[in-house]
């Protein structure tokens, strides 16, 4: 693997859901390789990730934002610009998980909450970095969906809802900005081990029915999701935009 093309030195990437987990993961392998990093959460937890990075001797700045709300996620972009004199990258990840339930006993109120965090979300997250990244003359974004993107994991009708719209968007952005030099993918993690399924493997009965997932038998770790984010922002995936890329240890193979 050639070295320089995964050398982020003076780029800068912004983060949304970067607090914990896969975002955190992946805020600190792009600080690692010279980005400046921006993370965008609603928790407070994004400034211990930026706190992190400086320690490390990187560079970057925690912004609260809620991500289903347009002012702040406009607010977001613009700060990021302004601070930084540019944005290069995005990974649009935050997200929620509704609880475990089958379609009928879903509340109408976590439905709303899914949809306006896991696909508002991004739509408003593309909708401002696009436009700056036109003025700027191009950039590369990654958008986390999940297996439930692709699959109907059972009991998450919301989340399976909300994953296949991200696709959707990722898509239509791929389309619109192509010749625009704006190349925006889809994540697609299986089973990670982070804060949002500690609910799942600390409980053994469930972690038995999580873990016949991956053909690997194991949960992922953040990091072997953060280096796939990495790749596709570098230009070693120049000519890949539109695409649905599935990190699952293998489960969506069988
Ligand atoms: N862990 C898995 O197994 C798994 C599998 C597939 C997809 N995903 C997706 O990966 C992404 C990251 O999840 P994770 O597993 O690292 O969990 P996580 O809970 O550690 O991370 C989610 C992050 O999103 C933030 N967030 C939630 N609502 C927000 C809002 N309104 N505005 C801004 N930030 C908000 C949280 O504060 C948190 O930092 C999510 O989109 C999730 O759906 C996770």
């Amino acid at each position: 693997m050639n070295d320089e093309l995964l050398d982020f030195t003076g780029q800068v990437v912004l983060i949304t859901g970067g607090s914990t987990g896969i975002g955190r993961a992946t805020a600190l392998a792009f600080a690692r390789r010279g980005a400046k990093v921006v993370v965008g959460d609603v928790s407070e937890e994004g400034q211990t990730t930026i706190e992190l990075i400086k320690a490390a001797g990187g560079d970057g700045l925690y912004i609260k934002t809620n991500v289903a709300d347009a002012a702040q996620v406009r607010a977001l972009v613009d700060t990021t610009v302004k601070t930084f004199g540019g944005l290069h990258c995005a990974f649009n990840n935050a997200g929620i998980l509704p609880p475990t339930l089958p379609l009928a006993e879903q509340d109408e109120e976590m439905y709303d909450r899914v949809m306006a965090v896991d696909v508002k979300g991004v739509f408003l997250c593309l909708k401002y970095q696009i436009g700056h990244m036109l003025k700027a003359g191009g950039g590369v974004i990654v958008n986390t969906a999940s297996v439930a993107g692709v699959i109907a994991d059972p009991g998450m009708a919301p989340y399976v809802a909300a994953k296949h719209a991200v696709i959707g968007l990722t898509k239509a952005a791929a389309v619109d900005y192509a010749k625009s030099g704006i190349r925006v993918n889809a994540l697609a993690p299986g089973l990670v081990e982070t804060p949002m399924t500690q609910r799942w493997l600390a409980d053994p009965d469930m972690r038995d029915v999580v873990l016949s997932g991956p053909l690997m038998g194991r949960p992922g770790k953040p990091e072997e999701l953060a280096n796939t984010v990495l790749y596709l922002c570098s230009p070693m995936a120049s000519f890949a935009t539109g695409q649905v890329f599935i990190i699952d240890g293998g489960q969506t193979s069988h």
